[in-house]
């Protein structure tokens, strides 16, 4: 085993870590502070590359491998959650699904111009009775001719007023839809610019303020057949898949997360006196900051091995669910931590780990929650739950030419 990074991957990390703090940085807490998602992040990743960061090059993309997809996204997160879910959706829940599962005529369409980034995407399973019961979504699709004609409401959409791609699941078998039956389900890539649909932003969340989330609702949508993805009845499949891809990006993201809260409590701890010494010197901040960095160690060689599976192309739903559930929960107590190292001064705006805070408890819930990826690991150790190798795998890094 080797766990050392190649000269590609430090490189790329260094280089957006500079970016990120130098750019992205001085900005985000404005942004958290005014509920505002900035559209200008996106051609400014767009040109670093970042947007189709492990898709080919033969699909517009950056080429390189899925290591260097959950580096981008730690990096991103260290300074904001929001930034990293625009890898979350955009590259893991979308491209790399295309790339799988997409037909030649939509990687040309749809996944060369996501990749390059000239057109935003994102992924639309949940909806207002259905978030971790994937199988209970209403939304239809009823197919007429060369058309299929949808009908539902997507929620917590992640950009869904900036996306021009949604990657939408809809029940196309009634019967199945009645018996939970998840082969009665397809999956659709669905215009903006389609008649029928609209979206609008969540206001008010509790975190993840620079965000876009949103609603997004589809009457009567007219859904060409070719936007199909996948066959017929393959639909859970393809969300699910999706998610093995969402997850990553989260758990890495989660680690860069971690470090922030260590990096932002070593600092605070160095610079505040109490009781006549730094507050470092204190024994239980001390078992607060060494814990942050077990956490921090420990989410990054899960997310690490998870990657690594992905460039062999071997299936790896059980590792990506355990690094997003270690990474997830880790960097919640890193940042309830920090928020308590900085006594009051963390409890006001002040300082960015009341942001982290605010932030971490997201992704606790989303793409899978704590007790749905604690459950899932259980079942694979009880024989009620394995992987097999799915139709459509993610292509193996190894070996493609970067
Ligand atoms: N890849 C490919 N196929 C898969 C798969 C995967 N990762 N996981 C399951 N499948 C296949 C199975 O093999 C099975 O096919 P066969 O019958 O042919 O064998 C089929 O899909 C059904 O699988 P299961 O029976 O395992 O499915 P389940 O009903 O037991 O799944 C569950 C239950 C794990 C709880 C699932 O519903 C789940 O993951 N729920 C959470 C949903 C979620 O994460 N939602 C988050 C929404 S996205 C979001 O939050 C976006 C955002 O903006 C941030």
């Amino acid at each position: 085993m080797n766990f050392d990074l190649t000269e590609d991957h430090r490189l790329l990390e260094q280089s957006l870590r500079e970016w990120a703090g130098r750019d992205l940085a001085p900005r985000i807490h404005e942004l958290d502070r005014a509920h505002r998602f900035d559209p200008a992040i996106l051609p400014q990743m767009a040109s670093l590359g970042l947007l189709g960061i492990s898709v080919p090059v033969e699909y517009g993309g950056a080429g390189m491998d899925y290591i260097a997809l959950g580096l981008a996204s730690e990096e991103l997160e260290y300074v904001d959650t929001s930034l990293r879910v625009i890898m979350s959706v955009h590259v893991g829940l979308n491209c790399l699904t295309l790339l799988s599962w997409g037909t030649d005529d939509q990687k040309q369409r749809y996944l060369i111009p996501q990749a390059q980034g000239s057109k935003i995407a994102t992924f639309a399973l949940t909806e207002p009775g259905a978030g971790s019961d994937a199988r209970g979504i209403h939304t239809a699709a009823i197919r007429r001719g060369d058309r299929y004609v949808l009908t539902g409401e997507k929620t917590w959409i992640s950009l869904a007023d900036v996306a021009d791609h949604f990657l939408v699941f809809a029940w196309t078998d009634p019967e199945k839809k009645q018996q939970r039956d998840a082969a009665g389900m397809s999956a659709f890539i669905v215009e903006r610019g389609f008649k029928g649909c609209s979206s609008g932003t969540l206001k008010e969340k509790w975190g993840i303020r620079a965000g876009n989330t949103g609603f997004f609702t589809m009457e009567e949508v007219e859904v060409p057949r070719e936007n199909l993805v996948g066959r017929e009845g393959e639909g859970f499949k393809i969300a699910m898949f999706a998610l093995d891809q969402g997850r990553y990006t989260v758990a890495a993201g989660a680690t860069g997360l971690i470090r922030a809260c260590r990096d932002a409590s070593v600092t605070y701890a160095r610079a505040r006196k109490t009781f006549g010494v730094e507050i470092g010197e204190h024994q239980l901040v001390k078992e607060m900051i060494a814990q942050m960095e077990s956490d921090y160690e420990a989410a990054r060689l899960l997310w690490l091995r998870a990657g690594w599976l992905k460039n062999t192309g071997r299936r790896n739903t059980k590792e990506t669910g355990l690094a997003k559930w270690f990474a997830t929960v880790a960097s919640e107590r890193a940042a309830s931590d920090a928020v308590q190292i900085h006594g009051a001064n963390g409890y006001s705006d002040d300082y960015p780990v009341g942001r982290f805070y605010r932030n971490c408890k997201g992704a606790v819930i989303y793409e899978g929650t704590r007790e749905i990826h604690k459950i899932m690991q259980a079942d694979y150790l009880l024989g009620y739950r394995t992987d097999r190798p799915t139709r459509c795998a993610l292509p193996a890094w190894e070996g493609r030419a970067q």
